[in-house]
């Protein structure tokens, strides 16, 4: 009986316990959101200027930004004109509880309030929000466009944000001329890294090494980017490329491959992968296996490539089944059939 007691004591000493914790869960997120009830009136929002007051450096550097130069000359619609707050939420509850503070400091008191730091959303590295919350701020204004697919994305699924990519609060100077790679004519400056190829080749590294092998597009040289076939933001493509497959790819540059041909060579037809590593090669022209042994692959069973060869032979010369079979990619010669004319 006496352990049977103490059992039920337990249990309804837990019971309260447990409504309280209930009850805080609650409470908890109420807290955070209850600025949020508010916006709909648009009382919980100050405006960008009160906070230049005590946020001076950032709001200067942010100024300087082509957001900031939306946002603050001239706005399109509401969201755009709230600045600041339109990233970090309604600050009123977060100035009142900063003013306090300086105020009962200046008059050599004690705070003991709550840190204003509370009531206001912490954004990028230290953030107590999730990556997609984060990316919620962001797309209220950029899911159209480049981040129309971003939802269901390889990066969003990895639990990249934005804000893996991106900083947002200053332009990033130039890269100097020293720079492992030359900036691109992108434009952009809002990213974390000195220039945009650093911020993919951190995650992808044999991408950087691919990049410095003899044979590669001229990435390393400014002239193009991961995101010339790449959309980092998701695509309906595979892997992230910016047009419906491989060769649509390859064709926005290289269009005298589309064709069409009199005399078409299937595996270029297919996929450019069947000869070519996109990202480098340590053989000529992006070539994934050195000729012979590239045509060799497909080509064995009859005529002169299946044969043995001596190096010297025609055939083979300097590993040249293209010295005779110029037109690799496809001929419009009548009597192209070879691809030697
Ligand atoms: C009266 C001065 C004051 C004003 C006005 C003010 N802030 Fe702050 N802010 C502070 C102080 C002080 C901190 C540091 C709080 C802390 O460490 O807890 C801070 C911290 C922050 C942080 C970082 C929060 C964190 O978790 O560390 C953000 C973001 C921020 N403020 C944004 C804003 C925005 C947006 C506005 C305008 C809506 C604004 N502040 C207006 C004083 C102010
Ligand atoms: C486009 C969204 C966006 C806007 C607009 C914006 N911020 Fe931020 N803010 C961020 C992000 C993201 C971070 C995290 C740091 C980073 O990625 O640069 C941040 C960080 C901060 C911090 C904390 C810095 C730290 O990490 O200690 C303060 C303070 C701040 N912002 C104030 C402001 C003020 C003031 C304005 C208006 C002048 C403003 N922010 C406008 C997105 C924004
Ligand atoms: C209130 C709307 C709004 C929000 C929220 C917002 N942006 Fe923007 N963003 C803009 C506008 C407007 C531009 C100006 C250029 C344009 O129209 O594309 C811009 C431009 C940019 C650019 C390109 C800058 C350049 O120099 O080319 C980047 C990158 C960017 N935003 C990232 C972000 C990120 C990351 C967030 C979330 C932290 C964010 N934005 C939140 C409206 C917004
Ligand atoms: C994996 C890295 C990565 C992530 C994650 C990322 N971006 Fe970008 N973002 C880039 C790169 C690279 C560019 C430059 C693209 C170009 O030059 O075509 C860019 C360009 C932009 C631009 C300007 C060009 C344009 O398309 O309008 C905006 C705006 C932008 N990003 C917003 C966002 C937003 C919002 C998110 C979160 C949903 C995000 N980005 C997530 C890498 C990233
Ligand atoms: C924070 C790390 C990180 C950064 C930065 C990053 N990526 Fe990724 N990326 C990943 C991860 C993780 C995957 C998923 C790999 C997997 O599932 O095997 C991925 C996958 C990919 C894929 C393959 C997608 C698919 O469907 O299989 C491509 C293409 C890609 N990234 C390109 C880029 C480009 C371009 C950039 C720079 C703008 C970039 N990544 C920046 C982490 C990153
Ligand atoms: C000339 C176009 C082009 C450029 C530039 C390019 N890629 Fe790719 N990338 C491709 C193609 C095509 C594929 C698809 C490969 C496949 O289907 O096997 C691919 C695949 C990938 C994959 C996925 C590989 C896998 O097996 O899942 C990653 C990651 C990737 N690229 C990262 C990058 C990064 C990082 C950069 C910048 C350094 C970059 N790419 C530049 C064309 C390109
Ligand atoms: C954004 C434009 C662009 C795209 C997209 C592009 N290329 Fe290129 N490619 C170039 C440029 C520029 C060169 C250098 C041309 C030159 O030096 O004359 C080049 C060179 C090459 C070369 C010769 C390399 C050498 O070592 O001489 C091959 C092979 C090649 N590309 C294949 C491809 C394939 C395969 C794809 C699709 C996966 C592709 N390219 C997509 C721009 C592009
Ligand atoms: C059957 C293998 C094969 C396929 C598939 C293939 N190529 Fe090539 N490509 C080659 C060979 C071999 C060379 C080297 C040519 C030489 O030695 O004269 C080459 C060279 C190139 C060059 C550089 C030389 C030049 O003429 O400018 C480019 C660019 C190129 N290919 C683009 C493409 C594109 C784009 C595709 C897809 C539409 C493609 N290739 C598909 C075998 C192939
Ligand atoms: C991925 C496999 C593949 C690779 C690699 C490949 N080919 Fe082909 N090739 C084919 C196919 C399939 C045909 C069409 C055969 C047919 O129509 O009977 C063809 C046709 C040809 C023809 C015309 C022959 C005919 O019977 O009409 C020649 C010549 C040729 N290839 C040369 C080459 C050379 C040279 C290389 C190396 C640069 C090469 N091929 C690489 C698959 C390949
Ligand atoms: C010296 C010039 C020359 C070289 C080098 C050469 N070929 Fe040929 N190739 C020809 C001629 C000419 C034909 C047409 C033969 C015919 O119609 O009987 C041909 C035909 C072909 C055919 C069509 C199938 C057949 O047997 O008729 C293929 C496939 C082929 N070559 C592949 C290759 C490969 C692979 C290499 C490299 C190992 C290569 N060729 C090197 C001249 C050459």
């Amino acid at each position: 009986m006496a352990s049977r007691g103490a059992r039920c004591g337990g249990y309804q000493r837990a019971i309260p316990a447990l409504m309280k914790s209930l009850f805080l869960l609650a409470w908890l997120p109420g807290l955070a959101l209850s600025a949020w009830g508010q916006v709909a009136g648009g009382s919980a929002y100050v405006g960008s200027n009160t906070c230049e007051e005590c946020h001076k450096q950032g709001y200067r550097r942010f100024s300087a930004t082509k957001m900031a130069k939306v946002f603050f000359d001239a706005p399109r619609n509401d969201l755009e004109k709230q600045g600041c707050e339109a990233c970090h939420g309604p600050g009123r509850e977060h100035v009142e509880a900063a003013r306090e503070h300086d105020r009962v400091r200046a008059q050599g008191q004690v705070y003991a309030g709550p840190p204003s730091g509370q009531f206001i959303l912490r954004l990028g590295k230290g953030s107590p929000l999730s990556a997609s919350e984060q990316t919620a701020r962001c797309l209220q204004c950029h899911e159209k466009g480049g981040r129309l697919f971003w939802k269901g994305s390889a990066h969003e699924g990895r639990g990249l944000s934005c804000m893996t990519c991106h900083q947002v609060h200053q332009n990033r100077p130039a890269a100097p001329a020293t720079a492992a790679f030359k900036e691109p004519l992108t434009g952009n400056t809002l990213f974390p890294t000195r220039t945009q190829m650093e911020v993919c080749l951190e995650c992808h590294p044999m991408r950087r090494a691919q990049l410095q092998r003899s044979s590669h597009m001229p990435l390393r040289e400014g002239e193009m980017t991961c995101a010339s076939c790449h959309n980092p933001h998701g695509s309906p493509n595979p892997k992230l490329l910016v047009a419906a497959s491989v060769n649509e790819t390859c064709y926005k540059c290289h269009p005298e491959r589309r064709g069409p041909f009199l005399w078409e060579h299937p595996p270029v037809m297919e996929s450019c992968l069947n000869c070519h590593e996109p990202h480098g090669s340590t053989r000529p022209q992006l070539l994934k296996v050195s000729p012979p042994r590239l045509c060799q692959e497909c080509h064995d069973s009859t005529g002169h490539p299946g044969q043995p060869h001596l190096a010297t032979e025609r055939y083979v010369f300097n590993r040249g089944c293209t010295n005779c079979h110029s037109q690799i990619h496809g001929s419009n010669h009548p009597s192209g059939s070879r691809f030697q004319r």
